[in-house]
């Protein structure tokens, strides 16, 4: 097997430069291009990303990137990769693909001719006649074409990283874990500082920040694809764990509330508190957005509050976030970050946003609308 690895990051788009941060923060040389962060690792980096990276949604290994018009070059440019470097003979690799601007549109064509390209690869290598029976560890591949380049990618993730395991219950419109956590990111909290989401449905984003702020690793609670795998030793997997659990800060003292309108939202926030570990850190309770006031200084909101996209429900939450806005001016020390798609947002808010950063929750196109507090005492 191979010892070094062209290794990308995917990423939400607009969210490259956090996962790039990251990646470098774990030691790792980036290239971010067409919106994906590439680094080269070897197993340990496998690992390693996939337990610490939080904003990323998955870990990719690149096999192979050429140009592709032809179903020809597809097959030949496939079969000319040494696969056998990455599977065993027993592997179970199903392909998966997508194409966009290029020659080769069907998509299922191109998975069928990459998959017989693997299949002749294997069989030659590993001088096999009959089938290949795929009764071991899963690979899952995919065969990217962009402007009639084709990328061929191993993902090493699996599930995607946004599922941490804790999430048991999630109201209607969750957050992602990825993006609450780069909304964490993007706000520069740290541990000293109070935290509050006065809009907390699930918990996602007091959750994330919990996490952040204990330096805990997000996926240290689940399992990856590519521990399956025999060349990604279980001791690579131990040590990456060990690693995370040494740098865990558990000690490290939360001022972190979540609140909401609604008590079943703080119920489920309380449960997958719990679920994280996190039952006794984080306070979730009942109450509407614009009753919250506090003692503290220097302490930072991130709320995602309602869209205001159902019927009825317009005026009132435009009413909340007018008052919530007129609220806020009795603690300038405190910073403001909200998510909302709303384009009158600063305007019901009163203010004009220190910064504006698109995002995209899911297929909703946003703005983290910032509003920095004044310094006193922040570290
Ligand atoms: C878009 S959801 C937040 C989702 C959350 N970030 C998550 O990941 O689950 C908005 C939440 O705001 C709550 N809400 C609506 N009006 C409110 C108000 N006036 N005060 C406090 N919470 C309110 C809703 O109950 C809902 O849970």
């Amino acid at each position: 097997m191979m010892s070094k690895f062209q290794l990308v990051a995917t990423a939400a788009m607009g969210l490259e430069a956090i996962v790039a941060q990251e990646v470098q923060d774990l030691g790792y040389e980036t290239r971010v291009e067409n919106g994906k962060v590439y680094f080269e690792g070897d197993e340990t980096a496998i690992a390693r990303c996939n337990l610490w990276l939080r904003v990323a949604d998955r870990v990719k290994i690149v096999v192979g990137e050429f140009p592709a018009y032809t179903f020809d070059q597809l097959f030949e440019s496939t079969k000319a990769i040494n696969w056998e470097n990455y599977l065993p003979v027993d592997a179970n690799f199903p392909v998966s693909g997508k194409s966009v601007k290029s020659k080769l549109y069907s998509v299922p064509d191109c998975q069928a001719i990459v998959k017989k390209a693997i299949v002749e690869r294997m069989k030659f290598h590993y001088k096999r006649l009959g089938f290949l029976d795929e009764s071991g560890a899963v690979y899952k591949i995919e065969i990217s074409i962009l402007k009639d380049v084709a990328t061929l990618t191993i993902d090493t993730s699996g599930t995607g990283l946004h599922k941490r395991g804790y999430r048991q219950h999630q109201g209607e419109a969750p957050l992602k874990e990825t993006l609450a956590a780069a909304l964490v990111k993007i706000s520069k909290w740290n541990p000293n500082r109070p935290f509050v989401d006065v809009f907390c449905g699930s918990g996602t984003i007091p959750l994330e920040a919990a996490m952040i702020g204990q330096n805990i690793a997000p996926g240290y609670n689940r399992e990856f694809i590519s521990e399956e795998w025999p060349w990604m030793k279980a001791k690579l997997w131990e040590d990456a764990r060990n690693e995370a659990d040494d740098l865990a800060n558990y000690d490290q003292h939360l001022e972190i509330i979540g609140s909401d309108i609604d008590h079943k939202m703080v119920a489920i926030s309380q449960e997958n508190a719990l679920e994280t570990g996190f039952g006794d850190l984080i306070t979730f309770k009942q109450m509407q957005a614009t009753d919250f006031t506090t003692r503290l200084t220097d302490g930072v909101i991130i709320s995602n509050p309602p869209y205001g996209e159902r019927i009825g429900e317009k005026e009132e939450i435009e009413k909340v976030i007018r008052d919530f806005g007129t609220l806020m001016n009795q603690y300038p020390t405190w910073s403001v970050y909200m998510l909302s798609s709303m384009e009158n947002f600063e305007e019901l808010y009163g203010k004009k946003a220190t910064k504006k950063r698109k995002l995209f929750n899911g297929f909703i196109r946003t703005d983290l609308y910032q509003y920095w507090g004044q310094k006193s005492n922040r570290e």
